[in-house]
C-alpha cells in the first residue's frame, strides 16, 4: 500500500523516552508535526518536549492500542523494542524502520549472519553457549577475542575480552552465561560510523562520516570530517546503502565500522548496526543543514529527504555523569552548541548531554584529538 506523505499537523508516535526520543521530538515540530512519546514509567526526558505521552509497559496491549489510534506512524529510539510490541502496533499503524530491522539489530548472531550473507566484511565470529564452545571457538578464531551477549548489550555492557584460554570461563561468567557470539578482537586504527537515511521511495542519503573515539566502551567524541581516504568514505557509504536496501529500511540507520590500515591500505569491517538515530550523529544538529533527527522524521513521514551537507567541521563530545555540571563554562564558549538532556540523575557514565564545537570547513582536517 502506498504511503501518502504525512501532512503537517499529523502526530508521530515514538517508542522510548530518552535523549534520542527527546531530540526526535524536538525536530518534528519544525516540520509541523506533533509527537506522542510512549515509554515505561521512569525518567523520560522526552516527555518534557512532546505534546502527549503515555507512561506504560511495552507489554500493555490496551495502552499500545490507544497510542496507535492517535498517531499516523510509529518509530522508536532504541533497538530493544520487544518484537510482540512491534507486532501489536504493526497491526494498527505503520511502524518504521520496521520489524525486520529490529529482528536483525536485536541479536548479534542474526546481525552478523545477515551482514555476512550480504557480503559485508565483519570480524570472524561464531555462536557460543558455554565454556567448551568458547574454548573451541577461541582456537578457531584466535585470541584475543571479544565475547558478547547476543542480546541487550549497550555501551560495552555484556562484553568481555578474552586474552588467554584460561580466561574463557571467567568471561562466560562475566557476561552472565547468556547466549553469545565470540568475535575476533580487531586491532583497529580508528572507528567510523555511517549515519544515513533511506526514504520510502528507496532514496539513500548519507551524512559525512564521523570518526569516533570511545572511552570505557562509551562514545566520548565524534569528529567530522574523519581522517580517511575519500575512497574509504565512498566504500563505507556503499556498505550502508547495501544494508539499508537489504532491510527495506525506512528512516535513519547507523553503521559502526572499524578501520584498519594495512601496508598503507585502508580496510573496513562492520562492528554493528543501529536501526535508529545515533550518538555519533549528534554533530549534524549544529553542523548540517538538516540534522539526523529531522532526516529521520522526514523519512518515516514519507517526505523528501533533506540536504545532509555540512556548513562546518565539528567535534562533538558527550557529557557523561557529573560532567554536565560544566554547562555554564561551555555555554560561554563561542562556536559551541550545548545540549542538555534534562535527565533527573547524573549517574557515572550516564549520557547527560553533549556539546559540539564548530570550526570553519577544512579547519580541523589532519588535526589530532
Ligand atoms: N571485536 C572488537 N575488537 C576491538 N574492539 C571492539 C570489538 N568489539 C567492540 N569493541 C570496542 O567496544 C566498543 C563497543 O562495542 P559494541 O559497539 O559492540 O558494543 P555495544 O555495547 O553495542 O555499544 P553501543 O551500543 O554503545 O555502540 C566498540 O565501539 C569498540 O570500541
Ligand atoms: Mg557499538
Amino acid at each position: 500500500m502506498a504511503f501518502e506523505p504525512l501532512r503537517p499537523g499529523a502526530v508521530i508516535g515514538i517508542l522510548g523516552g530518552g535523549q534520542l526520543g527527546r531530540m526526535l521530538a524536538l525536530a518534528a515540530p519544525r516540520l509541523g508535526f506533533r509527537c506522542h512519546i510512549y515509554a515505561p514509567p521512569g525518567d523520560n526526558p522526552a516527555f518534557d518536549v512532546s505534546c502527549a505521552h503515555t507512561a506504560a509497559a511495552y507489554e500493555d496491549e490496551a495502552a499500545l492500542a490507544r497510542f496507535a489510534s492517535g498517531v499516523s506512524v510509529v518509530t522508536y529510539e532504541f533497538e530493544n523494542v520487544p518484537s510482540a510490541t512491534c507486532a501489536a502496533l504493526e497491526r494498527l499503524v505503520t511502524v518504521a524502520p520496521g520489524r525486520e530491522a529490529l529482528r536483525v539489530a536485536q541479536d548479534r548472531l542474526e546481525e552478523k549472519t545477515f551482514l555476512s550473507r550480504l557480503g559485508v566484511p565483519v570480524a570472524p565470529f561464531t555462536s557460543v553457549a558455554g565454556v567448551q564452545d568458547i574454548e573451541e571457538a577461541a582456537s578457531r578464531i584466535g585470541l584475543p577475542a571479544v565475547l558478547k551477549t547476543r542480546r541487550f548489550g549497550y555501551d560495552g555492557k555484556g562484553q568481555a575480552k578474552i586474552v588467554s584460554r584460561s580466561g574463557c570461563a571467567e568471561a562466560w561468567s562475566a557476561i552472565g552465561k547468556a547466549p553469545a557470539v565470540l568475535e575476533a578482537f580487531v586491532p583497529f586504527d580508528a572507528e567510523l560510523s555511517v549515519i544515513a537515511a533511506r526514504g520510502r521511495d528507496g532514496s539513500f542519503v548519507p551524512f559525512d562520516i564521523p570518526e569516533n573515539w570511545h572511552e570505557n566502551h562509551i562514545l566520548r567524541q565524534s569528529r567530522v570530517p574523519a581522517r580517511v581516504a575519500p575512497e574509504t568514505v565512498g566504500w563505507a557509504g556503499d556498505i550502508a546503502r547495501g544494508i539499508a536496501d537489504g532491510l527495506g529500511y525506512v528512516g535513519v540507520l547507523a553503521v559502526e565500522l572499524f578501520l584498519l590500515r594495512r601496508s598503507g591500505r585502508e580496510e573496513l569491517l562492520v562492528n554493528e548496526i543501529a536501526p535508529r538515530v545515533h550518538n555519533s550523529g549528534h554533530w549534524t544538529l549544529d553542523a548540517c543543514h538538516v540534522s539526523q533527527f529531522e532526516q529521520h522524521i522526514r523519512a518515516i513521514a514519507g517526505w523528501p529527504l533533506g540536504d545532509p551537507s555540512r556548513h562546518s567541521d565539528s567535534i562533538m563530545q558527550n557529557l557523561l555523569g557529573l560532567e554536565v555540571d560544566d554547562w555554564e563554562r561551555l555555554a560561554k564558549e563561542p562556536q559551541t552548541a550545548v545540549h542538555i538532556y534534562g535527565k533527573a540523575e547524573a549517574r557515572p557514565g550516564r549520557k547527560m548531554g553533549h556539546f559540539t564545537r564548530l570550526h570553519p570547513l577544512g579547519a580541523i582536517a589532519g588535526k589530532g584529538k
